[in-house]
């Protein structure tokens, strides 16, 4: 073993110590879907290519990158918020960079309103210019006023090349499409992210292609509605005719995606789910309401009855499926009578889990200036009581796990819990221990606790 003397590891320290402190830092926070949190992925790809690192406090960054989101007024007050808290830091380390980007700047307005309010605020960017972002560190580096650019939308879509810097080992998330034509009337995604536009499926297969290589696991693929795919594009290409291309790979792999709209859930789709081993057996179905009135006014274009009608067909051809979804209470003009209409469905359509919300109005939406807001008190109660049916409904369906054995992809430490976790094929978590390295292998688990909404087991065996 080679010997150093005292004074040259003193200068060797040193000399690391000086060239940390001379790299730059990035911290991003990130807020809303898994759309969002995949395009912080591409953020930090971008701040690397600068050479900028990644740190885990913000008073150690030099750039922190906010990626917003404008879907629910909480969203939009958790940023603002947390934005504003970091004008102290900016005064006492000027030369500090504070950009924000993401959905909530791109809605009409915001950028001038958000400037106004922060004037600290060094970039804003928006859904349709993030692969812009070092550009405008380079603009904003030469000039003292800060740099804001949005843009209306685009045709290029940046499809060739990924630039994502990712941290979810052993998962990948791949956007196989962009933007909403859908206009449902309470949401403000069509707004700020465009139209439709998918990307080439000779890309996102290359893409999938390369993560599996990689050794990557579990790939989802994410679209507002996955369903849509190829439409924009004109060649044919369907979302099934995708997911069967890219499950010719042999080895062994997970693949899910999201979001489908019911409205355009139909056969092929079942089908390549059957048949396609690697398609997880969970679909995420978002129904929103349970009266038709309600579907109606909300402009989903599908009756409780044809989205019941969706389920079994699912269930025909995959009877072992899992079934999740997104369900609202307080839309406007919701009654009592439309609301259990919403809680009939969800026991009839036996979800495993639900995403709940309450109804938030978005201006520019054609539900925020219907006549009709719901109270909020009335909103709080119905969100309760909706919560307690889809918490007692995943409860009923976990303690059936009591004793069996499941297998799930291992992703994570869990440091409080001191246990590994990861989900199986239909979503659901589980935890273990262990000493020999699991992340990223696929481990079986005897299911010891299922008294709550995860699972603990032991281990038995790895795929
Ligand atoms: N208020 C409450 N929830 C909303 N969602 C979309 N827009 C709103 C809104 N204005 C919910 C829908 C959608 C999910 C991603 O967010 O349920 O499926
Ligand atoms: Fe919003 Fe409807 Fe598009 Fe989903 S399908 S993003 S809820 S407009």
């Amino acid at each position: 073993m080679k010997k150093f003397g005292k004074k040259v590891i003193i200068e060797c320290a040193l000399n690391e110590l000086y060239k940390d402190s001379m790299e730059k830092h990035y911290y991003i926070i990130t807020y809303g879907c898994q759309m969002n949190v995949h395009e912080s992925e591409k953020i930090a790809g971008i701040l690397r290519s600068k050479g900028y690192a990644e740190c885990g406090f913000q008073e150690e960054a030099d750039i922190i990158v906010f990626n917003t989101c404008c879907i629910r007024e909480n969203a939009e007050n958790h940023a603002y918020g947390n934005i504003g808290a970091l004008k102290k830091l900016k005064r006492a380390k000027p030369s500090l960079l504070i950009a924000v980007g993401g959905c909530m700047t791109q809605q009409s307005g915001a950028a001038e309103k958000l400037k106004k309010k922060f004037p600290f605020v060094d970039i804003i960017f928006g859904t349709h210019n993030l692969e812009d972002l070092g550009r405008l560190i380079d603009i904003k580096s030469s000039q003292k006023k800060s740099v804001i650019e949005i843009e209306e939308g685009r045709d290029d879509i940046g499809d060739d090349e990924d630039i994502s810097f990712r941290t979810s080992y052993p998962n990948a998330w791949v956007n196989i499409m962009y933007g909403c034509n859908n206009f449902c009337s309470y949401c403000i995604v069509p707004y700020v992210r465009g139209r439709e536009r998918s990307r080439r499926p000779e890309n996102i297969i290359a893409e999938v292609n390369g993560l599996l290589d990689q050794g990557y696991r579990e790939i989802t693929l994410l679209g507002q509605n996955v369903n849509s795919y190829g439409n924009d594009a004109g060649g044919g290409f369907t979302f099934p005719q995708l997911l069967r291309d890219i499950c010719k790979r042999k080895e062994k792999f997970r693949l899910r995606f999201m979001t489908s709209n019911p409205k355009d859930f139909g056969e092929e789709l079942v089908r390549a789910i059957a048949d396609c081993e690697q398609i997880c057996n969970l679909v995420h179905l978002p129904v929103q309401a349970g009266s038709d009135r309600i579907l109606r006014l909300m402009n989903r274009k599908y009756t409780a009855e044809e989205y019941l009608k969706k389920v079994e067909l699912l269930r025909k051809y995959v009877p072992d499926c899992c079934l999740t979804s997104d369900v609202m209470v307080g839309f406007p003009t919701e009654t009592e009578e439309d609301f259990r209409a919403t809680l009939d469905l969800v026991r009839e359509a036996k979800f495993s889990t639900a995403f709940t919300f309450v109804y938030s109005p978005r201006s520019g939406t054609k539900a925020a200036g219907m006549d009709g807001q719901i109270p909020d008190e009335v909103k709080k109660d119905r969100i309760m009581r909706l919560v307690e049916l889809v918490n007692s409904q995943t409860r009923e369906m976990s303690a059936e796990y009591l004793g069996k054995t499941i297998e799930i992809l291992c992703e994570d430490f869990d440091e409080k819990k001191g246990l590994y976790l990861g989900r199986d094929e239909y979503g659901r978590m589980g935890y273990f221990k262990s000493d020999a390295r699991p992340i990223g292998k696929f481990v079986r688990l005897k299911i010891t606790d299922a008294s709550g909404v995860s699972l603990y087991g032991e281990e038995c065996g790895r795929a």
